[in-house]
């Protein structure tokens, strides 16, 4: 039996035990994957453990992601470009190889799942923190003819910004995109853990857009709430990207992409508490 964790401070609440055991039925994999309460102190230490004892693999969640970028030495690009890191594969004679899932978690959420099509639309992406970098290069990937990344600190906004060095994206404070017109607003701020939304003006969204909070809940979260008040045709949360994000470290884990529509409806049916990935 092969073992998987998904590792982070506070883990309890984490459905990716649940995820990966419905991945591994349906696919006949035979593996287990729990859940590691991971040490402010000594993440390094923690891994290191994990590895000793046989584990192949691991998920990587907050607030660990970018304290494993800069433990592994070997990066795929994605997770260069992203700063951070959320699945640790072990390879064999135990090194370690560090990937990001989450940005192609969220596109293909939104335009697999969702039949969003990017191409040659305009996209915003509020907040500058991890989250957003974390799917910035994914969403460029995607072919959007415009991105404007925007942020309560304006400063940090711009210079995400800039490192993305392509010319369609942009970076500014939240007022100043007053008058501007999007055909997609994600939310990667952490504002609705505190049950806040974004202080956005009033007529960012086109007509027919859409929104897209990367936090998920029971309920409806802040976000999707002022999706709808803007009148929103589509109003997404977070939790088919995290369903997505589990599919794609499955699949480098065990070269078996699982299917995720029915992994998505009985996380929904079952009842999920209001949180980031994970
Ligand atoms: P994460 O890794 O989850 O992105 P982070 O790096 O702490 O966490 O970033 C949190 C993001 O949410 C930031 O963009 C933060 O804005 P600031 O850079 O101005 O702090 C944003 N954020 C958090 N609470 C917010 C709120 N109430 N309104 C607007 N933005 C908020």
């Amino acid at each position: 039996m092969d073992h998987y964790a998904v590792i982070g401070n506070p883990i309890a609440h984490s459905k990716s035990p649940l995820i990966h055991a419905a991945f591994a039925r349906q696919t006949g994999q035979r593996l287990d994957y729990r859940r590691i309460l991971g040490s402010r102190e000594d993440f390094a230490g923690d891994v290191r453990a994990f590895v000793a004892d046989g584990g192949r693999g691991l998920n990587v969640t907050v607030p660990f992601k970018q304290e494993a970028w800069a433990l592994l030495g070997d990066r795929s690009p994605r997770a260069e470009a992203a700063g951070a890191v959320n699945t640790i594969i072990v390879l064999d004679g135990g090194l370690l190889r560090g990937d990001n899932t989450d940005g192609v978690g969220l596109v293909r959420d939104l335009a697999g799942n969702q039949g969003f099509d990017f191409t040659g639309q305009r996209v915003l992406l509020l907040g500058a923190g991890g989250a957003a970098r974390g799917v910035l290069g994914a969403l460029l990937e995607a072919g959007p003819g415009r991105l404007v990344v925007a942020n309560r600190t304006a400063s940090r906004a711009v210079a995400l910004a800039a490192a993305a060095a392509d010319a369609r994206v942009s970076g500014s404070g939240l007022d100043a995109l007053a008058g501007q017109s999007f055909d997609l607003i994600i939310n990667a701020t952490s504002s609705g853990l505190d049950g806040d939304v974004p202080a956005l003006p009033d007529g960012l969204l086109a007509a027919g857009g859409w929104t897209y909070d990367m936090l998920y809940g029971d309920a409806p979260t802040p976000f999707c709430n002022w999706g709808e008040a803007q009148g929103a045709a589509r109003t997404l949360d977070g939790l088919g990207m995290l369903v997505e994000q589990a599919a794609e470290s499955f699949r480098l884990w065990r070269g078996v992409a699982p299917d995720t529509a029915p992994v998505i409806a009985m996380l929904r049916a079952g009842g999920i508490e209001t949180k980031f990935e994970g």
